[in-house]
């Protein structure tokens, strides 16, 4: 939810800021703005796309080193160019940009109004830029004083970058539930709401913790401290990202090369933690709770969207292998329902960005319930890892097409060696079972290697008949049921087609009555359990006339004789069955949306990481 950029040196801004912003774009991408300081602080804003903004301001670049851009995902008052930011205070004096939501911008809002100010937008931005101006006329303070102060009035989450003409010396940054990346330069400074901004300049990075905020001046200095005045000793951290994992590689779309990134994705989540032939799992991040882990009464998984599709294949998982119970929760559901905790409980977060602001609320509940938390996150240090007492990364590289794909199979495949691992520890399942679904894990990066190879020009020419459909159902059962909600996901997400996931039996309570001859049916049958109880429920769509699009496995004879469509995947251990049968499904909405015209790397309405509630 919004992407900002902020620089401080000897380089022309304009650039940086500009080169940022585009690589922050996933954030959002419904308007865009900088702000310069040369001689007086200068501004470049557009409705729409970094590109555009890019256009209008072409030769205006005044060459200033002190600037912050923002690419907006709108909140507060719709897309257009007044809300875009940066705001100003009054006579563009103090200048900001905002990622996250005042909670009590209104009450401030009225109160700067009865105060004198004017307001030209509809954002609560605005009202915090106001209020600094007003606290550092009062108080007669620096203006990172004004921006501390005035912190410790609002409620809410924010990643603010700010300055001001009277000290064009200096730039602010600070942050709250949204998270902010300082890249520590020769004499220079850089801000950015995560580190692709900031690579390609320097490998020195501080990740702000919430409630801090950066004081960075021009000589090369620079001050963290909280909001509560504490100064803080800094801990500089050496970026491992490379800037090829945040380019496109000669891909067409980054929700391309992020479906054919998996094989490496999965390979390097499992890489070093499994070991089938000597039947190990290595899960450090758990170790030190794996008391607490083993006895847990329950295991709560919490997450959004796509995290939440791999924590409903982890039920079937922990359940199915570990024998432990186990709840899958919408983090915003969990959060708001007073939920009934206790210490016996293990709660497990799941998130691509770790910063998805319903987890992290639904997370701190846990924790203040006495709950382990543990997180799964693909982000380095991002807030979701953070917050969590331990866990396990997922390391599928930075994940930029907003729809997600190589992290959904990533977080499988390492939810998959936590169940392996509490099973192979609890004893519920032998040694040998444990070897034949380690052996076969390591084999999944190879499996879906070779679905990508077969099945890419097949899905694209169905892709081309069934790409005018108004509706689509997926159906899956067991193990393959989140996987049809999460086909269903994609296709919406990105094609704006209405699609819709069911159990494959749950089909003749109600969605039944939706098939006829404009329905195609995606059905996942690459089980073995249920196999003729899901030849039945293809049955039932065909008497319907509905058009059935089946993923089977590559032995399977029957069922290619009776779907329209059929696409075949690697024969493999039904518990890692999503993770090949998730392949062409990916496909289907990438190839269905591109043909519709669609963006799929940034489609509309929507934002990677979901930092607000
Ligand atoms: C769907 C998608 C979203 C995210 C959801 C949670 O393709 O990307 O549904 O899965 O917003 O985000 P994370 O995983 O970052 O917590």
């Amino acid at each position: 939810m919004c992407g900002i950029v902020g620089y401080i040196g000897n380089r022309n801004a304009f650039p940086i800021l500009i080169k940022g912003l585009k690589r922050l774009e996933y954030r959002g991408y419904e308007s865009a703005g900088v702000a310069i300081y040369s001689k007086e602080i200068n501004t470049d804003k557009e409705a729409g796309k970094v590109a555009d903004l890019e256009r209008v301001a072409e030769g205006q670049d005044q060459g200033g080193t002190l600037g912050i851009g923002h690419t907006r995902w709108a909140n507060h008052g719709e897309p257009n160019y007044k809300n875009s930011h940066p705001h100003y205070s009054e006579n563009k004096r103090i200048v900001l940009i905002h990622n996250g939501i005042i909670e009590n911008y209104a009450s401030i809002k009225a109160e700067m109004i009865k105060r004198g100010y004017v307001f030209n937008s509809d954002t609560d931005t605005e009202a915090l830029v106001h209020l600094i101006d007003e606290i550092q006329k009062n108080e007669k303070c620096e203006l990172d004083e004004a921006v501390r102060l005035a912190l410790n009035e609002v409620t809410g989450a924010y990643a603010i970058a700010v300055f001001s003409k009277d000290n064009p010396d200096r730039l602010i940054g600070a942050r709250k539930g949204s998270p902010l990346v300082v890249g520590i330069g020769d004499k220079e400074f850089f801000l950015a709401s995560d580190a692709s901004p900031i690579i390609e300049y320097t490998k020195n990075v501080i990740y702000l913790d919430d409630e801090e905020m950066a004081i960075m001046d021009r000589d090369g200095n620079i001050t963290v401290k909280t909001i509560q005045n504490v100064v803080k000793t800094p801990y500089i951290q050496e970026l491992e990202l490379k800037l090829e994992a945040i380019e496109k590689g000669g891909y067409e779309h980054f929700m391309l090369k992020e479906i054919h990134e998996q094989p490496k994705s999965i390979f390097d989540s499992v890489r070093g933690r499994l070991d089938a032939i000597k039947g190990i799992v290595r899960l450090g991040g758990m170790s030190e709770y794996e008391n607490r882990i083993l006895k847990a009464d329950r295991i709560i998984i919490i997450a959004c969207g796509t995290s939440w599709h791999a924590g409903l294949v982890a039920e079937y998982l922990f359940e199915d292998l570990a024998r432990v119970l186990v709840e899958v929760e919408y983090a915003l559901e969990f959060r708001y329902r007073n939920p009934v905790l206790s210490e016996k409980d293990v709660v497990i977060a799941i998130s691509q960005s770790g910063e998805t602001a319903d987890t992290l609320a639904a997370m701190e509940l846990a924790k203040s319930k006495g709950c382990l938390v543990l997180g799964v996150c693909n982000v380095v240090g991002s807030s979701i890892p953070r917050m969590s007492h331990a866990g396990c990364y997922t390391h599928a590289g930075p994940e930029i097409g907003v729809a997600s794909t190589k992290a959904f199979t990533a977080q499988v495949s390492v939810l998959t060696l936590m169940a392996l691992w509490m099973a192979h520890k609890k004893g519920t399942i032998s040694d040998g079972r444990f070897r034949e679904i380690a052996t076969e894990l390591e084999n999944i990066p190879s499996k879906i290697q070779k679905t990508l190879e077969h099945c890419d020009a097949q899905v694209k020419y169905i892709s081309e008949i069934l790409k005018d459909s108004n509706n689509f159902l997926y159906l899956g059962r067991g193990y393959n049921f989140p996987v049809a909600l999460e086909g269903a996901l994609k296709l919406k997400e990105i094609s704006y087609i209405h699609a819709e996931g069911y159990p494959a039996a749950e089909m003749k309570h109600g969605p039944i009555a939706l098939i006829d001859a404009e329905m195609p049916v995606v059905v996942i049958a690459n089980n073995q359990s249920a196999y003729e109880k899901i030849i039945s429920n293809i049955q039932e769509v065909i008497a319907r006339k509905g058009r059935v699009l089946a993923i089977v496995s590559e032995d399977d004879v029957i069922i290619e004789g009776m779907a329209e469509f059929t696409i075949k995947v690697p024969q493999t251990e039904e518990c890692l069955s999503p993770l090949l049968s998730t392949i062409p499904l990916q496909l289907l909405s990438y190839y269905i949306a591109t043909m519709r015209g669609c963006n799929v790397d940034q489609p509309r309405n929507l934002a990677k990481s979901v930092t607000v509630e």
